[in-house]
């Protein structure tokens, strides 16, 4: 692409909302084909001297009205029942067993228990997950295992059995605080529980990360300013701010009208990255804010860190991959997006995959570029020449210079770094990088820029 092209794609982008990481990797699910490989054939570029990152996915939610929270883009089934979660554990077991008996009982570096909500498990099923990682794979104290969940439902019993499992890092969906605010959601809160969760995190050592939403019905950059606040002054030690991504027939799709515009949005982005930094946290992405006296999160670093890092997901829906090397490189896949064909397919001892995407070199340049311009790793010139064997600043230089001219970008030294409106941007940015790449994909299958497949539910992993 030349510099006019992109300053066109750029100038067509400015009024969509960027969206996230929760949305895009590289390629799109979009470009993903169905797979009949078997999983020791999609196991088997691992490295055994790369860092291992497990996600162990859990659907349930609390059921809302509107539905799904009204804006969630994830695999999720509202709860129904005990047994019913008892015999998705049982099947999660069985997949952490088969996985670990093709990779061999490996360090595991970290391990990040996500949803849906696993705050919503109680003591003996969290045991019983936490025992089967812990037979299946090497758990040290560096460790770093993380357990996402629902505000209300951190209760001193379920906190008290993760401390005692070793849990050294919870996360808190809290969206907003402003209680006028969230009922759009049909999400409740308490705020005074929410203090003491953070207190219950402080006092037993684990680490506590607090999710906030950009872009909400009604939030102002003063509102966001005052969570921010409040929730640093309880001892949150991480905070990650999500720009609002509107996608497929939500409520909140429904009734997109009513959100704050994107330059609203991008103003109130914008309000928390600065009160973050005033208040010393540190900027590990563009989302993810750090307390000083903490190094950036494990799971977040080898989330990006993909060249040095084997990453599987367990569960319905949970997202895997394995980028192997430049000279044969590896590929990212998802499981089963139904949970009863997953759960029938693990079952059975079958590979429960959905769909997979075989990476080519070229895409392992492109993903380590995106991944490096959203945070920490950050994207550095040196390495890169080491790796590919390029020039960093010259590969990309209209690419470069188109942001820059926009005050989105700025050289740091040998590392390229978004800023100002960039950072609001930095899907945007990634997207037009990863444009050229993505057009040689839709011409080799025969696909029009408009005629894309449906994007399916969001992976994670
Ligand atoms: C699995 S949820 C967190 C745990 C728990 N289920 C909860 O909601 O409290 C992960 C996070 O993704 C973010 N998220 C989900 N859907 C989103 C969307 N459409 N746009 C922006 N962020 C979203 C929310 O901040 C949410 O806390
Ligand atoms: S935001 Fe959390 S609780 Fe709400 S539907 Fe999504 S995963 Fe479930």
């Amino acid at each position: 692409m030349d510099q006019q092209q992109i300053e066109k794609y750029l100038d067509g982008s400015l009024s969509r909302t960027p969206g996230t990481k929760i949305q895009y990797g590289h390629p799109s699910p979009r470009y993903w084909e169905k797979s009949d490989l078997d999983l020791p054939d999609l196991l088997a570029p691992m490295r055994p001297e790369r860092q291992l990152s497990l996600y162990l996915h859990i659907p349930f939610c609390v059921p809302t009205e509107p539905g799904a929270c009204g804006f969630c883009l994830f695999a999720r089934e509202d709860f129904e029942s005990y047994p019913l979660v008892r015999r998705y554990v049982d099947s999660l077991v069985r997949e952490i067993e088969r996985v670990a008996s093709l990779t061999g009982r490996r360090k595991v570096d970290c391990v990040y228990y996500g949803g849906g909500t696993p705050n919503l498990l109680r003591g003996p099923e969290i045991k019983r997950i936490f025992e089967a990682v812990a037979t299946s794979f090497i758990v040290t104290d560096d460790t770093e295992i993380t357990f996402e969940g629902y505000p209300p439902l951190f209760t001193q019993e379920r906190l008290e059995a993760l401390a005692e499992v070793g849990c050294n890092r919870i996360s808190l969906g809290i969206q907003t605080l402003q209680p006028d605010l969230l009922p759009e959601s049909g999400r409740t809160q308490d705020l005074a529980q929410i203090e003491s969760t953070l207190r219950f995190a402080a006092d037993h050592g684990m680490r506590a990360n607090v999710d906030l939403i950009t872009g909400w019905f009604g939030q102002t950059p003063e509102s966001i300013i005052k969570d921010v606040d409040t929730l640093l002054d309880w001892g949150a030690t991480g905070l990650v701010n999500h720009p609002l991504m509107i996608v497929g027939d939500s409520d909140f799709a429904r009734r997109a009208e009513q959100l704050p515009d994107v330059p609203a949005q991008a103003r109130t982005f914008d309000a928390a990255r600065i009160r973050l930094l005033e208040r010393g946290f540190r900027m590990d992405s563009y989302t993810d804010y750090t307390a000083p006296d903490q190094r950036c999160v494990r799971y977040l670093e080898l989330y990006r860190d993909i060249l040095n890092t084997d990453r599987i997901g367990v569960g319905y829906g949970a997202n895997s991959l394995i980028a192997g090397t430049e000279f044969a490189p590896g590929s990212t896949w998802a499981n089963l997006r139904s949970i009863g064909a997953w759960q029938a397919g693990v079952d059975e001892g079958r590979t429960v995959i959905d769909d997979r995407y075989a990476f080519s070199a070229d895409d392992l340049k492109v993903l380590y570029l995106l991944k490096g311009l959203e945070g920490f790793p950050w994207l550095d010139a040196a390495d890169y020449s080491r790796r590919f064997g390029g020039d960093l600043k010259r590969d990309y230089a209209p690419f470069w210079e188109a942001f820059e001219a926009r005050g989105w970008l700025r050289w740091e030294g040998d590392s390229p770094r978004l800023r100002g409106d960039g950072i609001f941007y930095t899907a945007t940015v990634q997207r037009v990088l990863a444009e050229p790449r993505v057009q040689q994909l839709r011409t080799s299958r025969g696909m029009g820029a408009r005629s894309r497949n449906p994007l399916p539910v969001v992976v994670r992993g």
